[in-house]
């Protein structure tokens, strides 16, 4: 078997909502600045496109209407944690972003989804709260509360494993980790503490390292379906990190999103 017929791609449900109001007019992270214009038709072109690089890829993605005046909500990433069909909601750090707790949840009663569940902790959805298979990652630090842990346990029925995040720019878990496959992750060591590289170390049979240069324009944000993996297309060390491990990058430009602190992972929950 070569490297590149060992990794198998399974087709995935995803949810996205266009960014028809993204712009950025506060800062609750350091990669936001409110006087630095931001192009929204720019930022609509490139989610298009992701749009139709994983429609190409063979995956379902639905749709959740925007909301005006929450102009982070393109990020559905943090929308909620969806596991074999049971919905934790998230409840965010930030009076900014909490309406959008509501409004995603909304969205999962209405797609009859049958256990969705009001988060008791604060949890920023998928951006702190990875899936891997056979645990579950979750990040804390910035934004949500480590106290999280026992309600995913507790809802999923997976053990957690905690992992502090201690460098503001990565400042959700999406950002400095990628889950490649049940076995394979890649990440970028200095955004954890010793702790939470050995638990990595542990839990992973093969963890690829990100450059600084890589990490510095969000390529660790991106999104695996076992074997092509979507990211910016600015991470070509990782590209070529990912290449020579048997995936099949595609690189995307998030750039306009990036303003706010966001990559293709962000634009993007994984409905499981
Ligand atoms: N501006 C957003 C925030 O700071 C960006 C969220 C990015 N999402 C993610 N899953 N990392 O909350």
């Amino acid at each position: 078997m070569t490297d590149s017929t060992r990794r198998a791609a399974t087709t995935r449900n995803y949810l996205m909502c266009r960014p028809d109001y993204f712009t950025v007019t506060y800062a609750i992270n350091p990669w936001m600045n409110p006087y630095e214009p931001v192009d929204t038709d720019r930022a609509i072109s490139q989610w298009e496109r992701l749009r139709q690089v994983f429609a190409s890829l063979g995956h379902t993605v639905r749709t959740i209407d925007p909301v005006e005046g929450l102009p982070d909500m393109v990020f559905a990433a943090n929308g909620a944690t969806v596991i074999n069909g049971k919905v934790l909601g998230a409840r965010f750090r930030y009076p900014e972003r909490q309406p959008e707790g509501a409004a995603y949840l909304s969205w999962f009663g209405h797609a009859g989804y049958p256990v969705t569940r009001e988060p008791a902790t604060v949890n920023e959805g998928e951006g702190d709260i990875v899936f891997a298979g056979r645990a579950i990652l979750a990040g804390y630090g910035f934004r949500s509360d480590k106290a999280a842990a026992a309600e995913l346990t507790e809802l999923f029925g997976v053990p957690v494993i905690s992992l502090r995040l201690v460098d503001p720019r990565y400042y959700h878990l999406d950002t400095a980790l990628t889950v490649l496959d049940a076995d394979t992750a890649a990440y970028y060591p200095a955004a954890f503490d010793d702790a939470g590289r050995a638990a990595l170390a542990s839990y992973f049979t093969e963890l690829i390292e990100a450059k600084d240069e890589d990490a510095e324009v969000l390529g660790l944000n991106a999104i695996s379906d076992g074997r092509h993996v979507v990211l910016p297309q600015q991470a070509t060390g990782l590209m070529v990190q990912l290449r020579a491990a048997g995936f099949e990058p595609i690189g995307v430009d998030m750039s306009e999103l990036r303003k706010a602190g966001g990559g293709p992972k962000c634009c993007t929950l994984e409905l499981r």
